[in-house]
């Protein structure tokens, strides 16, 4: 990483810092209804080296892209004048400076192995490694909230995406082998420890290869609907919806409104009991809690597909414990959870499903959960 920034800047850079992608095992499209989620962060990481610069510019160079250094006036950002990758780290610049924060100028490399596209959050590991590097090149001392608030409001306002909390959280908060129970409305959050390997489990990452684009207008159009469903309710937000007698207080809503109330409440209840399993030592009992959450995502809350569809029936099976779609939908990606015995067929099973299918075969890979953000160099 050194010598690549070296080789596009012409001096070395001041450190190196990695931020990792993420999958959630339970817990999804509650962060922005205020809920709880549960992810854990991938050993896949946006790495990214950086220097100071003292004109008040930015150049960005990115190893996956055709060699082209952006080169941006800080000065003159504003939401809509970056397009692609690099409104993300020219996002956070921004970000930081419209919260009062002095940063000048960087420098900043960049390389991956988060896919792009997948569902595993490539853009908020983007975001939280140049955060915490511009933090760190100027100062800031901001801690790691504070640091994922600065990359979703760069994602939000900058890039326009209307994203939850929850992504950026767990690139920046995670710790290995655990999974980082978050409650989105107050930010706590607790480490839950997932030893994955001690109980002979394995978590499979299925990406159907199905390009998941949250800027597309299905996710705000949930978003904004889950909002007036919780108007008409007279709460704060879904979270505040009691899991009793939820049925009839629903009676009230329009009918389309209902199944996205219900997924809600199930869900977050699904996160409570899959912490309560985990504390127990009893990652395996986790298995039941995806699939379920799978089935509220795709008759509920809509936002599944049918490759996500078949990978989730096909591995469970071919004996997966459990599985579902996780991050945004619409594509992305699926996760599994497998005895170590059974990983590997059921990983032949899902791609011959999709074979069968007339579908792009799948990338499995196995995922532990891996160790937050932070300077590596
Ligand atoms: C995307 C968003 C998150 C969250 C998930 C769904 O990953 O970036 O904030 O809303 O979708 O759980």
């Amino acid at each position: 990483m050194k010598n690549a920034f070296q080789q596009v800047f012409g001096t070395p850079p001041a450190g190196v810092w990695a931020a990792p992608g993420r999958v959630n095992l339970i817990g999804e499209h509650t962060d922005y209804n205020d809920g709880f989620a549960l992810p854990i962060a991938l050993p896949h990481t946006t790495v990214v080296a950086a220097g100071r610069r003292s004109d008040g510019r930015i150049r960005l160079h990115s190893a996956q892209r055709d060699g082209t250094v952006t080169e941006l006036e800080l000065a003159g950002l504003a939401p809509g004048t970056v397009s692609g990758w690099a409104a993300y780290p020219a996002g956070v610049l921004w970000a930081l400076r419209e919260q009062g924060h002095a940063v000048g100028g960087a420098d900043v490399h960049v390389d991956s192995t988060v896919p792009v596209g997948a569902g595993l959050s490539s853009s908020a590991a983007l975001e939280c490694a140049v955060a915490l590097a511009v933090d760190e090149l100027y100062g800031l001392g901001l801690g790691a909230a504070e640091l994922a608030g600065i990359a979703q409001r760069a994602e939000n306002v900058f890039a326009g995406v209307p994203c939850g909390s929850m992504d950026q959280m767990a690139s920046l908060c995670c710790t290995a082998d655990a999974a980082l129970w978050l409650d989105a409305r107050t930010l706590a959050r607790r480490q839950v420890p997932f030893p994955l390997e001690d109980q002979g489990l394995r978590l499979l990452v299925i990406d159907t290869r199905v390009q998941h684009d949250l800027a597309d207008g299905a996710y705000s159009a949930r978003r904004v609907a889950c909002e007036r469903a919780a108007e008409l309710l007279g709460v704060r937000a879904l979270r505040d919806v009691p899991a009793e007698g939820m049925t009839t207080a629903l009676e009230c809503l329009p009918d389309e409104l209902r199944p996205l109330v219900r997924h809600v409440v199930t869900e977050n209840a699904r996160v409570t009991e899959a912490v309560s399993r985990l504390d127990g030592g009893d990652a395996a009992a986790l298995g039941p809690i995806l699939t379920a959450g799978h089935a509220s995502l795709r008759d509920d809350y809509r936002v599944s597909c049918p490759e996500t569809d078949l990978a989730v029936s096909a591995a469970v099976e071919a004996g997966a414990l459990g599985a579902r779609m996780t991050g945004g939908g619409f594509g992305g990606s699926v996760i599994a959870l497998v005895r170590d015995t059974e990983a590997k067929s059921v990983g032949e099973a899902v791609k011959g499903a999709f074979g069968a299918a007339g579908h792009r075969t799948p990338a499995v890979t196995a995922v532990w959960p891996s160790g937050g953000a932070g300077r590596i160099a």
